[in-house]
């Protein structure tokens, strides 16, 4: 079991965001990513669709015999973890609490969060916050464009500071201190969003705190790889041209080989 690998999906090139964490800090895993490019972006679609894509994306996974789960995406986090956990014989672990305990650990009192209509609508960030940060006070904005502008690699676009701005502005207007990744797209636009918050508000996303869980978690499970090679696989469920330019320079690698799979 230990040489199992871990599984990691998300709608397409936001979940490389947490991958290239979670390889950073565990060196000898094997990974398997899937990257649910047909049918990006989860975020605008109801609940049900996107717990049955994820329920369709882990079980592609499970079949390529994986010992762990990490939804690499913050709506099929908000919508889909309870349904996962029950279906799936594995250990399931989502980037929302995670993402909401490294918010609260800066120790901001007016926090922002960004994401998808599906998670800001969910409601689950302001609940985790809430119980993780009483005092704190929370504004949450949905931005659904900022999803197809990491998706065509737009990281420093014109077009993206003006989106970034229109979205954003509603959050600086009440004078937050920190501003939550709540999408795992959305680090991909970091140095836009930097530019436009300025320096001193903080930014946080889910990528380091997830791995800090994947990594107790195969501990106190007894299921970390031992020394060798770790390795990576990656799949997509539509054609890997993209996926393969943009993932690259986000995962810091070369994605020299990017399988398509049909998981529907
Ligand atoms: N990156 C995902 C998230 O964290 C999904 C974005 C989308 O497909 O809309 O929410």
């Amino acid at each position: 079991m230990k040489q199992h690998a871990i599984g990691i999906f998300d709608s397409g090139v936001g979940g490389l965001t947490v991958c290239h964490e979670l390889i950073r800090r565990l060196p000898n895993e094997r990974f398997i990513y899937l990257g649910d490019t047909a049918r990006v972006p989860y975020g605008t679609k109801s609940p049900a669709t996107v717990t049955q894509y994820a329920l369709e994306a882990a079980t592609f996974l499970q079949g390529q015999g994986i010992k762990l789960l990490v939804v690499a995406c913050n709506t099929a986090s908000a919508v889909a973890l309870p349904e996962l956990r029950e279906k799936l014989k594995l250990p399931v672990i989502g980037v929302l609490e995670p993402g909401a305990r490294a918010a609260v650990a800066g120790g901001g009192c007016r926090i922002g969060v960004v994401g998808t209509e599906g998670t800001i609508n969910s409601g689950s960030y302001e609940r985790s916050l809430r119980s993780l940060a009483p005092e704190a006070t929370v504004f949450s904005a949905a931005c659904p464009l900022f999803v197809p502008l990491a998706e065509e690699g737009w990281a420093e676009h014109p077009v993206t500071r003006d989106v970034a701005g229109e979205y954003l502005a509603p959050l600086l207007r009440k004078k937050i201190d920190t501003l939550v990744f709540g999408c795992t797209h959305y680090p991909l636009l970091r140095k836009a969003i930097r530019s436009t918050v300025g320096p001193d508000i903080e930014l946080v996303d889910s990528a380091a705190s997830t791995a800090t869980e994947v990594a107790d978690l195969l501990y106190s499970e007894g299921l970390m790889a031992g020394e060798g090679e770790g390795e990576q696989q990656f799949f997509v469920t539509d054609v890997p041209t993209r996926f393969r330019r943009i993932g690259s320079s986000f995962l810091g690698a070369e994605l020299h080989v990017v399988t398509q799979v049909h998981i529907g």
